[in-house]
């Protein structure tokens, strides 16, 4: 359901959280620090529910692959792009005596070795050479390939299921959300940036500082506050529009269209055009007015737009704006510790302007990270201690409400089935 009008100036607001069917009473947060919880959330949220690994860019051509290591699951996850171009993901361990077979991160290879005595495997997974293979017993090769790993594609992005035989498919799972985003045009012509930490504090953390903007003027007031907020108009940076999508949610973030760089910005100063929405703007080319079109982006087409943030269950965003998007992923190491990966993806600059307001970009936002990061530790400091058994959450921050009732319902459920319902 979507629903517009967020920002109290606006007009009449009407409730993301109502309107999506949410509780709004006080929140417990044993998930963030409760070890028995952290047990279910690694067995029966992220040993069933389908995983982002990669996008497909990441695998350019045939016998191309790359390595995933999934802490949470304990899975070293080896994907391949095959010689007819189908992309699979195998457990990488040896069938022979459990050693990892791949051990870069990324590359080109026809076949794999494992170094411990040579057992040699296809990009396909079929197990190929094995040396001295008449000193074993009744062996066959063909029962001893790669241990396959359930994996799917949507609109490019790569996703895996840890459960041998998944409960749904990754259609099934992805549901409303992936219906009302397919066909967003991603360039693959963009230019990458990753930005990573690990850090201690509960994966959740990090992931609620991307899920509203209410904590905008007060931790980034001098990084994303003025663009994100208007002293008449938004003082309080409240979200656009609000959708949840089943498992899934978005919202759509404000853009101050008075928003001017500050006078010892010099690059900014140069660089800034607001003429694409927010100040995260580009220069209008094709892509830029296709992704504006799409009926899935700002739903409710304000023009005081900067970007959607869109959050796939359990740890997945993909966030989008005229200046490029970008993608986090919030992976637990344990119940306190947490490795975060934001890759940020540009669009080829089309004018020097624009490659300066880019490179102000990709700045600025190591920037507001970092901000958003160093108050993880000091949120887990505050929630151990105890003092707290609930957090009080506003009408913007519905989608952390959203977020814990799923949850809690993937921790509960038996089946897969009884989550999604
Ligand atoms: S463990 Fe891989 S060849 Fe022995
Ligand atoms: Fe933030």
């Amino acid at each position: 359901m979507t629903i517009g009008a967020g920002i109290e100036e606006a007009g009449a607001k009407e409730s993301f959280t109502l309107a999506a069917g949410l509780s709004t009473e006080p929140v417990p947060v044993d998930s963030y620090i409760s070890p028995d919880f952290f047990e279910l959330e690694r067995k029966r949220v992220f040993g069933r529910a389908w995983l982002f690994v990669g996008r497909v860019d990441q695998l350019p051509e045939e016998n191309s692959y790359f390595v995933k290591e999934i802490d949470i699951c304990k899975a070293s996850v080896l994907v391949t792009r095959n010689e007819a171009g189908k992309v699979q993901a195998f457990h990488n361990v040896c069938s022979h005596r459990g050693n990892l077979v791949v051990n870069d991160d990324c590359g080109t290879k026809k076949r794999f070795r494992c170094e411990y005595h040579n057992w040699t495997y296809q990009n396909d997974g079929a197990l190929i050479g094995v040396p001295d293979q008449k000193n074993f017993f009744n062996l066959d090769k063909k029962k001893c390939g790669l241990t396959p790993i359930a994996t799917g594609v949507w609109e490019g992005w790569i996703f895996v299921n840890m459960q041998r035989e998944p409960e749904i498919s990754l259609e099934e799972f992805l549901g409303p959300y992936g219906k009302a985003y397919a066909g967003v045009p991603f360039g693959e012509d963009h230019e990458t940036l990753v930005i990573e930490a690990r850090f201690n504090a509960n994966w959740k953390l990090i992931m609620d500082a991307f899920a509203e903007s209410y904590h905008v003027p007060a931790i980034h007031p001098g990084t994303l506050a003025p663009g994100f907020a208007n002293p008449v108009h938004n003082k309080y940076a409240r979200p656009l529009s609000g959708n949840t999508f089943g498992l899934h949610a978005a919202w759509s973030a404000y853009g101050n269209p008075e928003y001017a760089p500050p006078p010892d910005s010099e690059v900014e100063r140069i660089a800034c055009k607001i003429d694409t929405g927010g100040l995260l703007g580009s220069d209008v080319n094709d892509e830029v007015l296709r992704l504006r079109a799409h009926p899935a982006i700002n739903p409710t087409k304000e023009s005081c737009w900067s970007a959607d943030v869109t959050s796939i269950f359990p740890n997945f965003n993909i966030d989008y704006s005229t200046g490029g998007y970008w993608t986090h992923e919030f992976w637990p190491l344990s119940r306190d510790a947490t490795h975060w990966i934001l890759t940020i993806r540009i669009p080829k600059a089309s004018s020097v302007r624009h490659r300066l307001q880019l490179e102000h970009y990709a700045a600025r936002w190591a920037e507001i990270v970092l901000e958003d990061v160093t108050n993880c530790e000091r949120i887990q400091k505050g929630l151990e201690s105890g003092a707290k058994d609930v957090m009080i959450l506003q009408d913007g921050e519905f989608m952390i409400r959203h977020m814990q009732e799923t949850l809690r319902k993937w921790v509960n459920a038996e089946t897969v089935a009884d989550a999604m319902k």
